[in-house]
C-alpha cells in the first residue's frame, strides 16, 4: 500500500476544457482546477515549496512559529502544512476576507489577526506590516513572505508551468492569470515562454489595483487601498515575486465582471469557482473575442466558490454592495 501524506497530494491538478463559455469557435479555453489542491487553492504549491526549502536551508527550525500575511488561501495552505509538520501558525489578513476563509484557518489550528482593509500600505495596521511586526517580536519565527520570496514564482516554474505544458501537449498559445503576489503568472509565464517564446501571457487586474498602471506607464500610483470586493488579486504595492517582463497584455475588470463569470461558470460549466477564477475566465473570454484563428487559452481557477457562499453566491450581499452579477 502506498502511504501518501496530505503533502503528496499537492499539485498535478486536472485541466478541463470549458464546454460552453468560449465566445469564439476557433478558440478553446481550458481551466486548471487549483481548488483540487488539499487545502483548496493554488497556494498549496508555493507554501509547500517555501517551507521545504526553508527546512533544508535551516531558516525554519523545529518548534518554530510560521507567520504570514494572507488573503486566506496562503493562510489555509500554511495552517495545513504547519499542522502536519508540527509548527505553530499566526496569520494576518484584511477584514474583507470572508468569514468562511477566516474560520477555516482556525479549524486548521492557526491563530488569526484581522486588520482593517482601509489601512494603506504605509499604515502600521496594514496586514502586511502587522505580520512583519509579529514576526519580529517572536523568537524562532519564520515568514513565508509570499510577496517578495523568489521561491513563490519558482514553485510555479517547477510545477504549474510544466503541468500546463504537458497537459496541452505543448499546444497552449495563451496563458491568462490575474495576480497578487504575481507568483503564479510570473513562474508559469517564464516556464511557458522558455518552451515557446510565442506564447502570450495576459493578466486581468481589478480597477483600484496599481498593477495595470504600472504595466502601462512604469509609474506607481499612490492612491490608497484596494477596496474592490474580489479577494486575492490586484495590489497596492509592487510585489518582488511579480515579473512584468513575462506579461504581454493586461485588462482591467470590476467586481461585476468577475462575480458574473464565477456564477456563470457554476451554472453553465458545473465549475464552482471563487471570484478570481471568474476574473481569469472573464479575461480569457475578452482575449478569445480578439483572437483571429485557432488558439488554446489556459487559465487558473485558484480556489473554490464554497469559500464565498456569503458573498459572491449570496444575492442579498451583492445587492447591499451594489454589485450587479447575474
Ligand atoms: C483566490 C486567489 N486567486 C488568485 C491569487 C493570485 O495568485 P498570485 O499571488 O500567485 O498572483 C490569489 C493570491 O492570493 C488568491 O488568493
Amino acid at each position: 500500500m502506498q502511504a501518501l501524506s496530505i503533502l503528496d497530494t499537492v499539485g498535478n491538478t486536472p485541466l478541463v476544457k470549458l464546454q460552453n463559455i468560449s465566445p469564439n469557435p476557433e478558440v478553446e479555453i481550458y481551466v486548471k482546477l487549483e481548488f483540487m489542491n488539499p487545502s483548496g487553492s493554488v497556494k498549496d504549491r508555493i507554501v509547500k515549496h517555501i517551507i521545504e526549502d526553508a527546512e533544508k536551508t535551516g531558516q525554519l527550525k523545529p518548534g518554530a512559529t510560521i507567520v504570514e500575511n494572507t488573503s486566506g488561501n496562503t493562510g489555509a495552505a500554511t495552517a495545513m502544512i504547519a499542522a502536519i509538520k508540527g509548527y505553530k501558525a499566526i496569520l494576518t489578513m484584511p477584514d474583507k476576507v470572508s468569514l468562511e476563509k477566516q474560520n477555516a484557518l482556525k479549524a486548521l489550528g492557526a491563530e488569526i489577526v484581522v486588520c482593517p482593509t482601509s489601512a494603506g500600505p504605509h499604515d502600521p495596521d496594514h496586514y502586511v506590516n502587522t505580520a512583519r511586526r509579529i514576526a519580529s517580536e517572536i523568537p524562532n519565527s519564520f515568514m513565508i513572505n509570499q510577496y517578495d520570496n523568489k521561491k513563490n514564482p519558482e514553485a510555479h516554474y517547477l510545477s504549474t508551468g510544466p503541468e500546463i505544458w504537458q497537459q496541452t501537449n505543448g499546444e497552449v498559445t495563451h496563458y491568462v492569470a490575474s495576480g497578487s503576489t504575481g507568483g503564479s503568472i510570473s513562474g508559469v509565464g517564464k516556464y511557458l515562454k522558455e518552451q515557446n517564446p510565442d506564447i502570450k501571457i495576459v493578466m486581468p487586474d481589478p480597477f483600484g489595483s496599481i498593477y495595470y498602471d504600472y504595466f502601462k506607464t512604469g509609474k506607481i500610483i499612490e492612491q490608497g487601498a484596494c477596496t474592490y470586493h474580489v479577494e486575492g488579486v490586484g495590489e497596492d504595492h509592487i510585489a518582488k515575486a511579480m515579473d512584468f517582463t513575462v506579461v504581454d497584455k493586461m485588462y482591467q475588470f470590476n467586481d461585476s465582471n468577475a462575480f458574473t463569470m464565477a456564477r456563470k461558470l457554476a451554472r453553465t460549466e458545473g465549475i464552482f469557482a471563487g471570484g478570481t477564477g471568474g476574473a481569469n475566465v472573464w479575461g480569457a473570454v475578452q482575449l478569445a473575442k480578439e483572437i483571429k484563428g485557432k488558439a488554446i487559452i489556459v487559465t487558473l481557477i485558484p480556489d473554490n466558490g464554497v469559500k464565498y457562499m456569503t458573498k459572491i453566491f449570496n444575492d442579498q450581499w451583492l445587492s447591499e454592495n451594489n454589485i450587479v452579477a447575474d
